[in-house]
Parts: structure tokens; C-alpha cells; sequence
């Protein structure tokens, strides 16, 4: 596994922005916040609410709650790994925030919660990190009370526009095998990342019991101009601290010279060059 990336904590606050510029690492904070606005607004949350921020790595959702709901409501602070609950304190404590919060370490495949604990239960890109996806789902509906409400946001990684999608086969030296090893690891269903999408989702949902799961796509295409260094960090920065790279990835199909060429091709017929990607996203929201 990538040693670049040792805990979530480290992948959230520098990780993930390692392959970008100053003006992409503000546009992706823009989008956070505008995503964390959405999941907290269709929580519909309600003075008094308690609620769970699951798998809340360093806050984003949960500082958001604190900001606009202060004291009037019950938070709790929830994730598997104590790095992100320990950040979590730090940051709570600086911000001179209310008291009405708890930290929850948990693994989401087995909330220590009794059932209906909480009135809401809001998720962002957790999910995707999670095989089971159904357990988890079961999880959360377990714990909220009836009438409770699940909010989440998930990124469906396996519908991003691919390596191979940006270059023609008389750029790279076997481009149909290196579209062939993309297509079928993007498609491995052991893999948390790519084993779901938005109608597995909505299945999932109604499988735990959820009366009006509503799963809400969205497809953002944006354009960017590569440069070499930031396709160097596509093929070197793990998508989370526990998962390969895209370059431990081919090396399963490919040797290490082979792969190595395969980044230097996409360099050369990329480079300085407007790239146009899609990514597709879902919210949830479901009632219990
Ligand atoms: C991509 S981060 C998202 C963090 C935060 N929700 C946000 O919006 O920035 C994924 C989070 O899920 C947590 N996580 C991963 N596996 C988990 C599990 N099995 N149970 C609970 N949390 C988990 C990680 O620790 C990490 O904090």
C-alpha cells in the first residue's frame, strides 16, 4: 500500500489535495461546503434533534451542524479511527463551540448505539469506503428513531471518466489492454469504491426498510488544463489511506516499465492540454 498516506486524518487534510493547484484546492473547498450545506439541509433538522455524523473524519458535516444549529441541538462526533475523532477535539476546542456534543469511535458496520437512538443520521463519502454497503445501511436504520432521517452525499467513482477515455490508441503503446485492466478494476465488486451505484443505492435503502428512499444524481463536468506533475499524482495518491493507487492498480496487470510508460504516454498527449472529465455524485435522503 502507498506509504504517502498514513491515516485519515492526514488523507483529508493533505492527501487528497496533493495532485492540485491553489485555485483547484479552493474550487474543491467550494464544493465541500456547498455539499455539506446540502446533506445538513435535507436532514431537515429540528431543535433538540440528535444527531450522528458517521464516519465524520475531520468534521466537515459536524462543524457545519455547530455552525448554523449552535447549542440547539445534540451532536455526536462518530468514526471507526481515533485520529479523526482526536483532530475532531482539537478543532472543537479551538472554535470555543457548545457543549452538547459526544465523540462516538465506531466502526459504522456496528454503531454502539441501541436502536432508535437518533433523530438524524448523515453520512458524506463514507459509504464508498465500506464493501458491505447494505450492513452499514442496515446500521444506520437501525439506530434512527421512526421518523428519523439518513442524509449522505457519495461520490460514484465508477462512472468518472477514465485514463483511457483521454487519450486514442495511437497515443499509447496497448491501449485496449490498458482500457481492458481499467474497465475490470473499476469494476471489481470487492472493491468499497467502485461496487456501487445510485440504483444499488436505492436498492439498499429499501432492503433496510426505508419507506421513501431517494436517491438524487448528479452529473459535474468540469475542464482543466493536465499538467505532468498533477498526472504524476493521478497515478500516486491513494483514493483513502487503506486502498492502492491507480499505479499499485495496473502493476497487478502490468510490470513496473510497462506501467511506468503508460504514465509517460498520458504525460506526452496530455500535457497543457484541456482535459474534460465527468464525475457523478448522489445525495440521499431517506425516512425511517
Ligand atoms: C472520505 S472521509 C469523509 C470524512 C467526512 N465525513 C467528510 O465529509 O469530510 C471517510 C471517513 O470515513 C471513516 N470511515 C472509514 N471506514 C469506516 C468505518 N468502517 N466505520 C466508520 N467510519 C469509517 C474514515 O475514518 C473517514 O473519516
Amino acid at each position: 500500500m502507498s506509504d504517502i498516506c498514513k491515516n485519515w486524518t492526514q488523507w483529508l487534510k493533505q492527501t487528497r489535495f496533493s495532485h492540485m493547484n491553489e485555485v483547484q484546492i479552493q474550487q474543491t473547498l467550494n464544493w465541500l461546503f456547498a455539499v455539506r450545506d446540502i446533506v445538513i439541509s435535507k436532514a431537515n433538522i429540528r431543535e433538540n434533534d440528535k444527531i450522528i455524523d458517521i464516519g465524520c473524519g475531520t468534521g466537515l458535516l459536524s462543524f457545519g451542524i455547530i455552525e448554523k444549529y449552535k447549542d440547539s441541538v445534540e451532536l455526536i462526533f462518530s468514526d471507526k479511527f481515533e485520529d479523526c475523532l482526536d483532530e475532531c477535539k482539537k478543532l472543537l476546542q479551538e472554535c470555543n463551540t457548545p457543549n452538547r456534543t459526544s465523540f462516538l469511535q465506531s466502526d459504522c458496520l456496528d454503531i454502539k448505539l441501541p436502536d432508535f437512538s437518533v433523530d438524524k443520521a448523515l453520512t458524506r463519502s463514507v459509504l464508498v469506503h465500506i464493501v458491505d454497503k447494505q450492513k452499514a445501511i442496515n446500521e444506520i436504520y437501525r439506530i434512527l428513531k421512526k421518523g428519523g432521517i439518513y442524509s449522505a452525499f457519495e461520490p460514484i467513482i465508477k462512472s468518472n471518466t477514465r485514463y483511457h477515455e483521454l487519450t486514442t490508441p495511437d497515443e499509447i503503446t496497448d491501449w485496449q489492454a490498458f482500457k481492458d485492466a481499467e474497465d475490470d478494476f473499476m469494476t471489481d465488486s470487492n472493491d468499497p469504491l467502485v461496487n456501487f451505484d445510485a440504483e444499488s443505492i436505492a436498492k439498499n435503502l429499501d432492503i433496510a426498510g426505508f419507506s421513501d428512499g431517494d436517491v438524487d444524481v448528479q452529473d459535474t463536468p468540469s475542464s482543466y488544463v493536465a499538467t505532468r506533475g498533477a498526472i504524476e499524482q493521478w497515478f500516486n495518491s491513494a483514493p483513502s489511506p487503506d486502498r492502492p493507487t491507480s499505479k499499485e492498480r495496473f502493476l497487478k496487470y502490468f510490470s513496473e516499465d510497462k506501467v511506468n510508460n503508460y504514465i509517460l504516454e498520458l504525460q506526452n498527449a496530455l500535457h497543457n492540454k484541456m482535459i474534460r472529465v465527468t464525475s457523478k455524485t448522489i445525495f440521499i435522503r431517506a425516512t425511517k
